[in-house]
C-alpha cells in the first residue's frame, strides 16, 4: 500500500495542474497571437497593450506576468483571463512570452 500512495496521489491531481497537453498549446498560441495580439499586436511589439517582447518579459518576474495575465490590471484595459486560463495555461504562456518554450 505504502507504494501506491505516490500513484494514488499523482492521479488524483486536478486537472488544472497539469502542463497544457500539445492540443492546449496550439489553443494557447493562436490565442496569443488572435486575442492578446488584438491589443498588444500580432508580433507583441505593442499597441493598445503594452509590448510583450522577449526583453519586456525578461525584465520582470514570472509570479508578476503570470498575476497580471489571471487576473488583469484592474483601471486599464487589460482583462483578466482566468475564467478562460487554468494556472498551468497562464504559467505556459508565461514560458512562452519569455522564449523558454520549446
Ligand atoms: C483589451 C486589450 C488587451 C488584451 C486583449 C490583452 N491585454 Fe495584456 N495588457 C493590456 C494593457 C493596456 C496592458 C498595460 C497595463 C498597464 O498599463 O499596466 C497590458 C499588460 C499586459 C502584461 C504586463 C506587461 C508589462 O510589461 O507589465 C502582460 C504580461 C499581458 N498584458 C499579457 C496579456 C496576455 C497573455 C493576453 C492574452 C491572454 C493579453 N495581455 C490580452 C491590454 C490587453
Amino acid at each position: 500500500m505504502k507504494r501506491l500512495l505516490p500513484l494514488l496521489l499523482l492521479a488524483a491531481l486536478p486537472a488544472w495542474a497539469k502542463e497544457p497537453d500539445a492540443a492546449r498549446q496550439l489553443q494557447l498560441d493562436s490565442m496569443l497571437s488572435q486575442d492578446c495580439g488584438s491589443c498588444h499586436g500580432m508580433t507583441r511589439k505593442g499597441g493598445l497593450g503594452s509590448p510583450l517582447t522577449l526583453d519586456a518579459m525578461r525584465a520582470q518576474d514570472d509570479e508578476t506576468l503570470l498575476y497580471t495575465i489571471l487576473e488583469g490590471r484592474p483601471g486599464t484595459p487589460m482583462p483578466p483571463w482566468k475564467m478562460l486560463l487554468s494556472e498551468a495555461d497562464a504559467r505556459w504562456l508565461v514560458r512562452r512570452l519569455k522564449g523558454e518554450n520549446p
